[in-house]
């Protein structure tokens, strides 16, 4: 039986729990209030980078004005416990030096595209190369390290930021200057909310998303091997050895890449399939059943066991890639002072297919003049 949010936070309340704060010293906006504002750095170049900080419906978070990054995400357990639940830096510094997208906003291409090139109406384009031979999350700097323009808002639809950055036509080698707007919204349920949306002024390719890593024990809480994991695709994209996909949607049903009924992360993710072996676990794209989707609809539940928290996300979007933090190898740590291993975040990047700039059979990336990219995908969270 799910414990709705209400029960769970007024037993926290009664327990005086709900003023605990994660992160101590640092600037807690009100529930429902518009988000606060502080600054949070100063870059090489002299840009200051602001932090906003937002709480509604039991859920508190903060972004950065840097990447869009998500730097903390704050939801209670089943006692009304909270704790961060997202992985990241305390300082613009660790941000800004080395950061696998930890929470940052993705684009203009979420995922990789092969060769770092593409043709789109017979002009072949030569993109910056940042993984091997492919152009992975936009290239060598990608949205995730912009500093984009924030505006608060508060209102009947929640509260929120929205976020803009207009990338130049050629940046990162992309065409068509890209007018591109993010709104975060925390519903009066707790709900949060990516809606994307971006113009362009020549016909060039998007997929935006959210590089969230998630340990629902809380960032530095160990491993989510144990976290079980739900997803409504019976097919996915295998790769190369570079992570590119091979063209095949190939059938889940049999193999370790079968979430359908939901089982825990760690179950089959050292099974010999040579997907596994070449990706060091899951990172994958998962086709979901449901495909492409006025309104978001359901594409995930996540959920730890151990604290009862529990993430549902729904989505716009055809994929979803499923990373399980292969590549985190102890040399960084959070908040929390734990170093970040092998699996000890996940990301749950919405989007559409890797490499599809490439692929005229999979659903298509192209953005023309006139046209409007849009995409939302909708995270809820309970204790269970
Ligand atoms: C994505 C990719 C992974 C990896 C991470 C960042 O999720 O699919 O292969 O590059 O980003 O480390």
């Amino acid at each position: 039986m799910e414990t709705s949010r209400r029960t769970v936070l007024a037993a926290a309340a009664a327990a005086g729990l709900t003023a605990v704060a994660a992160t101590p010293g640092t600037a807690h906006a009100k529930e429902g209030a518009k988000p606060v504002k502080e600054l949070f750095g100063t870059l090489a170049d002299g840009t200051k980078v602001h932090r906003w900080t937002l709480a509604n419906g039991g859920t508190r978070m903060k972004v950065l004005s840097y990447g869009g990054i998500v730097q903390s995400l704050e939801i209670p357990d089943r006692h009304g416990r909270y704790a961060n639940v997202s992985l990241g830096f305390d300082t613009l510094d660790a941000y800004a030096a080395s950061s696998p997208y930890f929470g940052a906003l993705i684009g203009r291409y979420g995922n990789r595209i092969g060769g770092s090139r593409f043709t789109l109406d017979g002009r072949e384009y030569q993109l910056s190369v940042n993984d091997g031979p492919n152009s992975l999350h936009g290239g060598a700097a990608g949205f995730d390290k912009r500093v984009w323009d924030v505006e608060p808002f508060s209102g009947p639809r929640g509260v929120g930021l929205v976020l803009r950055y207009v990338s130049a036509d050629g940046e990162m080698g992309y065409p068509g200057r890209l007018d591109t707007t993010v709104t975060y919204t925390l519903g009066g349920n707790g709900d949060w909310r990516i809606d994307y949306a971006a113009t362009t002024d020549r016909p060039t390719v998007v997929n935006l998303t959210s590089h969230t890593y998630f340990n629902l024990a809380g960032e530095g809480g160990g491993d989510i091997l144990g976290h079980e994991l739900r997803l409504p695709a019976s097919r996915y994209t295998p790769t190369d050895a570079t992570l590119i996909p091979t063209g095949e949607l190939a059938k889940v049903t049999g193999t370790p890449f079968d979430f359908r009924h939901g089982k825990p992360i760690g179950r089959d993710i050292r099974t010999a399939h040579p997907q596994l072996v070449l990706a060091k676990g899951f990172d994958h794209n998962w086709v979901l059943d449901k495909g492409i989707t006025r309104a978001p609809q359901y594409a995930a539940t996540l959920r730890d066991p151990v604290s009862g928290r529990t993430m549902r996300m729904a989505t716009t979007e055809p994929g979803m890639q499923f990373y399980s933090g292969n590549f985190l190898d102890g040399t960084l740590h959070g908040p929390s002072g734990r170093t970040y291993r092998q699996g000890d975040g996940l990301c749950l990047e919405t989007q559409h297919f890797p490499d599809s700039p490439n692929r005229p059979d999979f659903p298509s990336t192209v953005l023309r003049p006139g046209e409007t990219y849009r995409s939302a995908t909708v995270h809820s969270f309970s204790a269970r």
